[in-house]
């Protein structure tokens, strides 16, 4: 038995902070495509470590329960890396909150009840979570503590506009609910935390450059201070600082690196366009 990094979206994200974090771990990588879950199995086994891949849609409580038992039968579950999602270009309005807004919230119940002593989690949240319209002080706390199966049947949740505006709710609540989460997982000694990218050289990312929105996310990019897009590896560096021992003190909290996306978006010379 080894300790095991459980890793949902074994898309780039994923793989990266499994990749940093897992060395002398067994890495579970799921995803609800068989051959992504396949893909990165087969780079980390080539890169000295254990794994297994299996199918798992993280909108469905009896898959992650089966994700749980098959890392369980490997060792203690001392790490999650949520990184499975939809972006606003991939997935109609209903499954972008399925997805990203209630299966987040619900498996981090799951987990909750599982991690190891000493165990840490992250979740990936976004920066579209940062430029929605305000929330109230009450819709936030809901946002962050409601049982995730009363989560989609709030009004303000039905009533999103648009799949951008799926997204940004579903990113919100992701980033208040390890503030949530991150009480009832110290009673187990393990903290929870999220991470808020801005544009990450990813499959999802290459998507919302080049579909609908593409103007949009290309004259982000062209205005970012950073001056260019972010990789896989910068998010996995700041989980590894997050989830490591030096980390030890940071639970409940989300994190924001964007290349100073968001500082544009308000502050910049055309706030609030991109
Ligand atoms: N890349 C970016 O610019 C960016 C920016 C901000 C936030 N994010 C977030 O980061 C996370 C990871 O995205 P990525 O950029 O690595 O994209 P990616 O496309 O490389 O990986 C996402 C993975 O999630 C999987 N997935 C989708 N729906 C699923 C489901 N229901 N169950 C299980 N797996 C599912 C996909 O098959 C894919 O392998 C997402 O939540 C995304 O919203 C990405």
């Amino acid at each position: 038995m080894k300790d095991v990094t459980v890793v949902l979206g074994a898309g780039g994200i994923g793989l990266a902070i499994a990749r940093r974090i897992s060395s002398g771990r067994h890495v579970l990588l799921a995803d609800h495509r068989q051959e992504a879950a396949d893909a990165a199995a087969k780079l980390l086994e080539l890169a000295g470590f254990e794994t297994t891949a299996m199918r798992a849609d993280v909108s469905d409580r009896s898959t992650i329960q089966a994700v749980i038992r098959k890392a369980q039968e490997r060792g203690a579950i001392k790490a999650l890396v949520q990184a499975a999602g939809v972006s606003p270009s991939q997935a109609p309005i209903e499954a972008i909150l399925k997805v990203d807004l209630y299966g987040t919230a619900m498996l981090l119940e799951e987990f909750g009840k599982v991690m190891a002593q000493g165990g840490s989690g992250v979740v990936i949240s976004s920066q579209s979570g940062y430029r929605m319209p305000a929330l109230t002080a009450a819709q936030d706390a809901l946002l962050a503590t409601a049982p995730a199966e009363d989560l989609l049947a709030l009004d303000f949740v039905r009533n999103v506009t648009s799949t951008l505006h799926a997204y940004q709710m579903s990113k919100r609540c992701n980033s208040l609910r390890v503030r949530g989460e991150a009480i009832h997982w110290a009673k187990r000694g393990a903290r929870i935390n999220a991470i808020s990218p801005g544009i990450i050289v990813t499959p999802l990312a290459h998507d919302e450059l080049h579909g609908e929105r593409a103007d949009f996310y290309q004259a982000m990019l062209k205005k970012m201070p950073a001056g260019r897009a972010g990789t896989p590896d910068e998010i996995a560096a700041l989980a590894a600082l997050i989830m490591g021992p030096e980390g030890s003190f940071i639970t409940g909290s989300d994190f924001l690196i964007d290349g100073g996306a968001t500082a544009n978006f308000y502050y910049g010379p055309d706030a609030g366009h991109s």
